[in-house]
Formats: structure tokens, C-alpha cells, sequence
């Protein structure tokens, strides 16, 4: 099966910004399956490592040099960490962490947030829901990334003449922006269950009923072989903890996308199980700007500890041999392989169950690579 290569041409140039908090330490379990999958089956890349958030901030005074922004326009793919922490959480907007992730979001034009929540058999019982509600999950949920009122003008806190302040963010939205993340929901849907629900909040604001029209005919036009309904934001949150089955694909706005994907999170059993792609438009080679990542933060109250679960950050570096590379069975290898691990009863904190084993974020890395051995031998 798997084939010993001495030396494999990289299939691509690959960024690690492991940032901040739990950052380094999930990062760090990524290059051992990366090592794993160069030295076992060919698959290798070029890569570059670099500072993002608090650590670029201690180091360089930004959270995102324009160094690192140049290195990340020049990969394929960029791998991120976690930003963010209370050391940070007095500076100036324009130098918190989290501003280097956003930065990078929005110069790369990576629209398209990618966030599936999908329940592992042997977690069905870490979810906060009933068992028979979450077991075989499968959702996807496909946030807005690089519009709305995350980078709404105008913005800003003002003081007003009779000494007040005023704190101002904008939601808006263009048909342009509306329609190219509608339509790769439609095609996500394609590959799915064929059903789209698209989320925003008409009843209340204009840029929803821009939204929901949008969506609509885009679907009328070119999507007639999906099924499309559209539900309010609040509606969708009361949902996704009633009946989270219901869903295939949500198309929802940036601020949205943000607390509705928490909560699908939660479904599957913790944030560590929660992985991302973040994907632009095609360029003229065909090939999308991507940046994955786990949808869980730092955490500083658990980092350096070894504590932290890496699943979501192993899972976001299979999306990225499926949506960057088009290595589909090697990531189907590795979330296999994840499965098997947690069917065998290891866990990290956040997951772990009575009768389990609890191990650490190395731990768990070494297992998935023996359990990798094991499939490819
Ligand atoms: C996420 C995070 C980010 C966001 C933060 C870290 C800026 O919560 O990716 O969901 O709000 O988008
Ligand atoms: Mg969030």
C-alpha cells in the first residue's frame, strides 16, 4: 500500500503560524503527522514557520508583520494555530492578536468559512445534548469571512458633544459578497444532502432581507436541484440544540457564522473537535488562497500544559490535504485513524468520559500515528 519515497516532491508551500495559547502545542502534533505522511506515503510539503497574535505582537510590536502577510499571499496553504490571551486584552484594537488573524482573513479574501460539525461514534455521550439527538451528526455550517459588521465601515468609538461616547459597528453586506459565499454553499449542498438553509435576521435588518433575496434567486437561477429554506438567526440557535439533525448546509453572515458555529461545537462533544478552511476565490491556476484552522481559541488557562486536545488542529490539516491539495483518501486515512483512537477510549481533557483514558496532547498524536501505521501497513 503505502509506498517508502526517499525523497517526494513537495505537492505544495505550507505556512505554520502557530500563534498563541494552545497554539504551539496542537501545531506541534501537526508536524508529527505531517513527518508521518512525508517519510510513510510520499505526501510532503515545503514549509515556513512564523509569529502571529500575542507572540508577533511581544516580538514586533503588531500581530502581524507584513513579512508574515508576504509569506502567507506566496503559500498554498497557510496552517494557524489559536490567537489571543489576557496579556493582550488591554492593548489598542489595532494591536490585539486577534486583529493578525483578521488581517489575514480579509488581505487573503478568504470569504468562504468552512465549518463542518461532524459527531464521532465513540463521542456521542461527551455532547451536552441526548445521545440519539447528536449521534451521526453531520453538518456543515458556511460562514461569510471577509464582510459585515466584522469589517463594516463606519466603525469606531467617538465622543459626542455632550461628553458621552459612542461605540459604532456596521453591518453591510453587497450582492456580490451575498452571492459568491451562497454559491458555495449550493455547491457544498451538491455533494451532501442537497439541502441549503440560509440564515440572517430579515425580520430586523435590511442587509438580512438583502441577504434572503439574494440567496433565493441565485437558487432559482442556477441551484434548482437544492432544496433552500431560510430561517432567522435566534430561530437557527434555538434549532441547532433542539434538533441539530434537521440541518445539511447553513449559509450564514461572518457575525452569525461566529456564535452559530460555537454552538454546533458543543454538538459534537467539545471545541477541540471543531476544525475550519477558510477558502478565496479561485485563481487563474484554479487553486483557492486557503488558511485552516481549529475553531477553538488559545485557551491560556490550560496552555503549556499539555492539556490541550488536538483533534480540531489534526482535523484542519486533513481539510487542507482534501480542499488544498486534493488529497482526499490521505485525509480519509487520518480522520479514520482519528476514530479509531477515540473508539479505542483515549481522551483528552475536555472529552473525557468515565471509563476512558486520559492522555495528553502528545499522547493523543502518538496514538493517531500508530493507528496510522496500523491502516498503512
Ligand atoms: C473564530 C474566532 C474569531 C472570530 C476571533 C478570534 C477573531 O472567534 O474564528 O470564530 O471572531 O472570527
Ligand atoms: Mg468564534
Amino acid at each position: 500500500m503505502a509506498l517508502l519515497r526517499n525523497d517526494p516532491a513537495p505537492l505544495g508551500t505550507v505556512l505554520l503560524l502557530p500563534g498563541d495559547g494552545i497554539g504551539p502545542e496542537v501545531m506541534g502534533e501537526v508536524r508529527r503527522i505531517m513527518d508521518w505522511f512525508a517519510k510513510r506515503q510520499g505526501i510532503s510539503f515545503e514549509t515556513d514557520e512564523d509569529l502571529v497574535g500575542g507572540t508577533s505582537f511581544d516580538r514586533h510590536g503588531t500581530p502581524l508583520t507584513d513579512t508574515v502577510m508576504a509569506k502567507a499571499q506566496a503559500a498554498d496553504a497557510v496552517l494557524f494555530g489559536a490567537v489571543g490571551g489576557p496579556r493582550y486584552d488591554d492593548l489598542p484594537f489595532e494591536q490585539k492578536p486577534e486583529r493578525g488573524l483578521l488581517r489575514l482573513r480579509k488581505e487573503l479574501g478568504l470569504f468562504a468559512n468552512l465549518r463542518p460539525a461532524k459527531v464521532f461514534d465513540a463521542l456521542v455521550d461527551s455532547s451536552s445534548l441526548k445521545p440519539e439527538l447528536v449521534r451521526g451528526l453531520d453538518i456543515m455550517i458556511l460562514r461569510e469571512l471577509t464582510g459585515g459588521i466584522y469589517f463594516g465601515e463606519p466603525r469606531g468609538i467617538e465622543t459626542l458633544p455632550d461628553g458621552q461616547r459612542r461605540g459604532i459597528n456596521t453591518q453591510v453586506y453587497t450582492t456580490s459578497e451575498i452571492v459568491r459565499v451562497a454559491k458555495v454553499g449550493f455547491e457544498l449542498a451538491r455533494q451532501r444532502d442537497r439541502r441549503v438553509c440560509s440564515v440572517e435576521k430579515a425580520n430586523v435588518m435590511e442587509s438580512g432581507v438583502l441577504w434572503r433575496e439574494e440567496v433565493q434567486k441565485l437558487r432559482d437561477a442556477e441551484y434548482p436541484d437544492v432544496e433552500l429554506m431560510h430561517m432567522y438567526a435566534d430561530n437557527c440557535a434555538m434549532q441547532l440544540v433542539r434538533q441539530p439533525k434537521q440541518f445539511d448546509v447553513i449559509v450564514t453572515d461572518n457575525l452569525f457564522g461566529d456564535l452559530l458555529s460555537d454552538c454546533a461545537a458543543m454538538l459534537t462533544g467539545s471545541l477541540g473537535m471543531l476544525p475550519s478552511a477558510s477558502l478565496g476565490a479561485p485563481g487563474p491556476d484554479g487553486r483557492r488562497k486557503a488558511l485552516y484552522e481549529p475553531v477553538h481559541g488559545s485557551a491560556p488557562d490550560i496552555a503549556g500544559r499539555g492539556q490541550a486536545n488536538p483533534i480540531a488542529m489534526l482535523q484542519s490539516f486533513s481539510m487542507m490535504l482534501r480542499y488544498s491539495f486534493d488529497q482526499g483518501a490521505a485525509a480519509d486515512l487520518l480522520d479514520q485513524a482519528i476514530g479509531r483512537v477515540l473508539t479505542g477510549g483515549l481522551r483528552t481533557a475536555d472529552i473525557m468520559q468515565d471509563g476512558m483514558a486520559r492522555v495528553s496532547t502528545s499522547t493523543m498524536g502518538e496514538a493517531i500515528v500508530r493507528e496510522l501505521d496500523k491502516a498503512a501497513s
